[in-house]
């Protein structure tokens, strides 16, 4: 059976992208993070490794071990994260980024054939300082004018997959490329069965399991403070339809990708509707405000929309109708 590691395997995505394809039983899945997975999750892996990307040695292991048709580079700090240790942050998203390109290009020259390599992007990448219409909807090629360490690494990476990447090279230059690059910018993401640890749009989720549990929540960020989010589902949803998308149709290695757009406040007022008794307020804390200031308020997602077929499941009313409401009371309540 065809092989697919996962970096950052026991992270958000990670651990959602690992169970959608352990169902579906076409990959042995090889996981890799930092942290000991739960047994439930390593059931899940052929083979789980803990450590870090940076170790050569490690990687080297894996290299040996195993040959892979796909991978899914998830690994990396995020952005507020980055901001407090931005020497890290390079190191990993950077660096540790390149160790898993490099193991993916010798897996192709083995397999002789490109080995699909699936990056998670970021809204981190866009700038808005200066812009006179901030509240557009921004396409790929606007406004990717970084100010964070994490969003100049995922753009740098964007950069180096094209470079790395079979796209729009001719036949000759192929030996010397062999990365089927493709890549997710992804709005915040929101999840009722885990939170995120270190990002800037980790509000949106912060305030639902905090009001599940009945426990006070300061906002960091303000009340109109706006941006793009999914559900998690929809994350891993976009990932799987890019990993298996027809690469004839694909017409660029980078895809925004978009569910609604909604400001804090909005996600507050929804979550107090169920949540009455919730305690939700804001504390602004002025370099993660900073942060946000300077991401996109929307997200065109046309371009996977007319290529692959993207479109989300959830828009924000089914989100927490259907889903994040139900699912964050069954897991706080017990039930
Ligand atoms: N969710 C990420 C963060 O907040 C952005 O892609 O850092």
């Amino acid at each position: 059976m065809a092989e697919v590691l996962i970096t950052g395997a026991n992270g958000e995505i990670g651990h959602s992208l690992i169970h959608f394809l352990a169902e579906e039983g076409r990959y042995q899945v090889v996981g890799c993070d930092l942290r000991e997975p739960t047994p439930a999750l390593r059931r899940l892996c052929s083979h789980f490794y803990v450590g870090n990307i940076l170790d050569q040695g490690l990687v080297d292991e894996i290299h040996q071990n195993h040959c892979f048709d796909k991978v899914f580079h998830l690994a990396g700090l995020l952005s507020s994260s980055g901001e407090k240790n931005p020497y890290l942050a390079h190191e990993v998203n950077v660096n540790g980024s390149m160790n898993i390109m490099k193991l993916a290009q010798e897996d192709a020259n083995r397999r002789h054939k490109p080995v699909v390599f699936m990056f998670t992007s970021s809204i981190a990448v866009y700038g808005l300082q200066g812009d006179p219409n901030p509240d557009r909807a921004l396409k790929e090629h606007e406004n990717v004018l970084p100010t964070t360490m994490y969003g100049i690494n995922k753009h740098y990476i964007e950069c180096l997959g094209d470079y790395f990447g079979v796209r729009d090279k001719s036949m000759e230059e192929q030996r010397m490329v062999n990365l089927d690059f493709r890549c997710l910018r992804f709005p915040g993401i929101i999840s009722a069965e885990s939170m995120p640890s270190g990002g800037t749009s980790d509000f949106g989720p912060e305030m639902l399991h905090a009001a599940a549990q009945g426990k006070s929540y300061k906002c960091f960020v303000k009340p109109e403070a706006k941006l793009p989010f999914m559900v998690m589902q929809d994350a891993v949803k976009a990932l799987l339809d890019l990993s298996r998308a027809d690469m004839s149709k694909l017409t660029r290695s980078v895809y925004n990708v978009n569910g609604f757009s909604v400001s804090a406040e909005t996600i507050r007022r929804r979550i107090l509707a169920d949540f009455a008794q919730a305690d939700l307020g804001y504390e602004v804390v002025p370099f993660r405000q900073k942060i946000i200031d300077s991401w996109p308020r929307d997200l065109d997602d046309s371009a996977a929309r007319n290529d692959w077929g993207w479109r989300p499941d959830y828009a924000f009313e089914k989100a927490f109708d259907d889903l994040l409401i139900p699912s964050v009371r069954r897991r706080y309540s017990g039930d």
